[in-house]
């Protein structure tokens, strides 16, 4: 029987899982169909128990719903707890699994698709909502020497750091916020708020962008004032497309037990 999986999430339509899962099962030759599925807001838990009287077998869970999807889980892998948000669930007989793929898929198209090799590197890490979160444990844990969360609500970014402070890899992680920033320099700059998706400029000092620094934003599909300045200021600007792909086959990978291709997926959504 084919396996069934979706993604959940509200508005869905434009999210492009359904195809990148498609292409990694006919890569693979798993015999499974991936569909959208709209929850209404204050819906979703009855939305997964739906799917799972379906037969479905596990979902990914995207906009607002990751934070539900968390509280819906019977078990949480360390890197869920940590994100306090799960983008990936898994369906079995005693529960509901809930994981986070979104940080070791940007840590994987770090390193295995841009190059950066990140033991010992000065990280610079902007924002402190969610998309702030769920990467800052895979980045210590790949052996960042440096990680900085600088916010534009400096409170927020000194909460998150302080979350993490009971982490026995938690001392390379510091909190400030943009004037905190003067005459500081990184080796690799990340952009994780919302403000490239309004148009909005972050006031960065261009110093922050070190000799070779690559400038990564976590946002695809359009150019960003980020990206714009990194490039003024001579660094590497990378957008987020690789981090969706690299998320997609690490939930592939744990749904599957297979890890799927990823730079012909990578290469054809870049390519549209
Ligand atoms: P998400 O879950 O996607 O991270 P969020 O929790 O709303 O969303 O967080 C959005 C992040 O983008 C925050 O760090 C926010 O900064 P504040 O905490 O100061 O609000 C940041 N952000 C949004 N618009 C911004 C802008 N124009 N300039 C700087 N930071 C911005």
């Amino acid at each position: 029987m084919t396996d069934r999986y979706a993604v959940i999430g509200n508005p869905v339509a434009h999210s492009r899982s359904p195809w990148i899962h498609a292409q990694f099962a006919q890569a693979t030759g798993q015999d499974m169909e991936y569909v959208r599925i709209e929850s209404p807001l204050e819906g979703f838990a009855q939305t997964v128990d739906d799917f799972r009287r379906r037969g479905g077998c596990g979902a990914n869970v995207t906009l607002p719903f990751k934070e539900a999807a968390y509280r819906y889980s019977a078990v949480l892998t360390h890197r869920a707890r940590a994100a306090r948000a799960a983008n990936t669930l898994q369906f079995a007989e005693n529960g509901v699994l809930g994981d986070n793929t979104d940080g070791a898929g940007l840590v994987r198209d770090l390193v295995s698709n841009l190059g950066c090799a990140m033991a010992g590197i000065r990280v610079l890490l902007i924002g402190a909502g969610g998309a702030a979160r769920g990467v800052i444990l895979p980045l210590l844990e790949a052996g960042c020497a440096q990680l900085v969360v600088a916010n534009r609500t400096p409170a927020r970014a000194a909460a998150l750091a302080a979350e993490f402070a009971s982490n026995e890899r938690a001392h390379p992680l510091s909190a400030t916020g943009f004037d905190g920033l003067a005459g500081a320099s990184f080796d690799l700059v990340i952009n994780a708020t919302s403000a490239g998706l309004s148009g909005a400029a972050l006031p960065l000092p261009a110093t922050v962008f070190g000799r070779d620094a690559l400038a990564y934003d976590m946002v695809y599909g359009h150019d960003t004032p980020f990206l714009a300045q990194a490039r003024a200021a001579g660094a590497r600007a990378c957008d987020g497309w690789g981090m969706l792909v690299e998320q997609a086959a690490e939930s592939f990978l744990l749904w599957r037990g297979v890890r799927p291709p990823t730079a012909p997926v990578l290469a054809a959504l870049r390519a549209v």
